[in-house]
């Protein structure tokens, strides 16, 4: 009776429901199944956070609409954040606006600036987002490669001139989702001085800048004139386990913001006033859990790493997030369907973050250390080693 828009037309299917429906069928059956596959933190909030919420959730003041770019005590917050992880400056006034996860303001940003026919430059493997975010805007995607020969950093000189007259906005995601790679300061400074010269806005996904294990990765505004073409994402999800709260932030470029906050006043109206208290806890009390939550993905990683290097498998130990980019020798789909059937072990399928993730399978290391052991024998079986 109701015939879809062309543009909901133009969104792909969710290329891994059939995975999914397979490991509903054996969870169904009773199988215990080892779930790799969601980038979803198994461990809880910390539970200042959640005792701050209990007391904010009974306050009346909360109970309002938010309205407008979210409380100033969360922006100070936010830009102090900026200041003592990054000594980097962040005016808390015109330079944040809170998100109802960092989601949400990936997915609307493009509605403030893309008209059709413009391009956005969109790194594949990746997030599904930003391509999801640009066709909702009408705009096209233009795919960057992400490859292991360039340490999964798109070779932005590559891209022909007449793609880069009509694109409006480069994604760049470092900590990088699906590869577990970092960015240096030297490829962020030609970045951010490609965009200037061609007029592109950056958009710079750091929601897993908190997740990171040798190093700290380099914060964008850290570079000379970042603030003239960058607006960053960023959330409380994955460095304070928060992903079913829906908080985050953008900031950057004054101009960048004020654009986000007019289409989101038109849109929702805001974060709700108790998770924007409760995230003023996570930014300015203990960050005691923030180094365990390091510490328990770092061990996990050094686990998963040392059992696959036994089972032969070729990847790079990931600088951060809490994902495991891993080499296989033939079809993703195929692999993981394998995996699922022989070892009741879910992953998810490289190439559906894009065709440069074909070859790949991710694992997320959202379970546990035990399970982690448990799926390591299970593949040991499979392959008879
Ligand atoms: C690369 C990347 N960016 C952004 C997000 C969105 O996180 P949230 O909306 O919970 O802040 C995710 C979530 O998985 C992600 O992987």
């Amino acid at each position: 009776m109701f015939e879809i828009s062309e543009t909901l037309k133009k969104i792909p299917p969710y290329l891994f429901v059939e995975i999914d429906k397979k490991k509903k069928n054996l969870i169904a059956k009773g199988e215990d199944i080892i779930d790799f596959g969601v980038g979803d933190p198994d461990l809880p909030t910390p539970s200042n956070i959640i005792e701050a919420m209990k007391k904010a959730v009974e306050n009346p003041k909360f109970h309002r609409y938010p309205f407008g770019k979210g409380t100033k005590e969360f922006r100070k917050a936010i830009a102090d954040f900026y200041k003592k992880n990054y000594d980097v400056d962040i005016d808390y006034e015109n330079e944040i606006c809170v998100l109802i996860g960092s989601k949400e303001g990936i997915a609307h940003f493009p509605l403030c600036f893309l008209n059709p026919g413009d391009i956005s430059l969109i790194p594949e493997p990746g997030y599904p987002v930003y391509h999801i975010g640009t066709l909702i805007a009408g705009g096209q995607s233009y795919f960057l490669p992400l490859k292991k020969e360039n340490n999964f950093l798109p070779q932005i000189e590559k891209i022909p001139e007449e793609i880069v007259k009509k694109a409006k906005i480069l994604y760049l995601n470092y900590p990088n989702n699906p590869t577990g790679t970092f960015a240096d300061y030297d490829f962020l400074k030609e970045a951010i001085n490609f965009c200037k010269k061609n007029r592109i806005i950056l958009i710079y996904d750091a929601a897993y800048s908190e997740i990171y294990f040798e190093k700290r990765p380099v914060n964008i505004f850290s570079i000379n004139g970042a603030k003239d073409v960058v607006i960053e994402f960023n959330s409380l999800s994955k460095t304070y386990n928060m992903t079913g709260w829906r908080i985050g932030w953008a900031c950057g470029n004054s101009f960048l913001i004020s654009a986000l906050a007019k289409i989101k006043e038109n849109i929702d109206s805001g974060t709700f006033e108790a998770i924007q208290y409760a995230g003023l806890e996570a930014l300015t009390g203990s960050q005691e859990s923030v180094v365990k939550i390091r510490e328990i993905y770092k061990r996990r990683r050094d686990f998963f790493a040392s059992g696959l290097k036994e089972l032969g498998f070729d990847f790079d130990l990931p600088a951060g997030t809490f994902y495991f980019w891993v080499k296989i020798e033939n079809n993703s789909i195929n692999f993981v369907d394998f995996l699922l059937e022989n070892g009741k072990i879910v992953a998810t399928p490289g190439v559906g973050f894009g065709p440069s993730g074909e070859g790949y399978v991710r694992f997320s290391l959202t379970i546990d250390e035990q399970k982690i052991k448990e799926a390591i024998i299970r593949m040991k079986k499979i392959w008879g080693k």
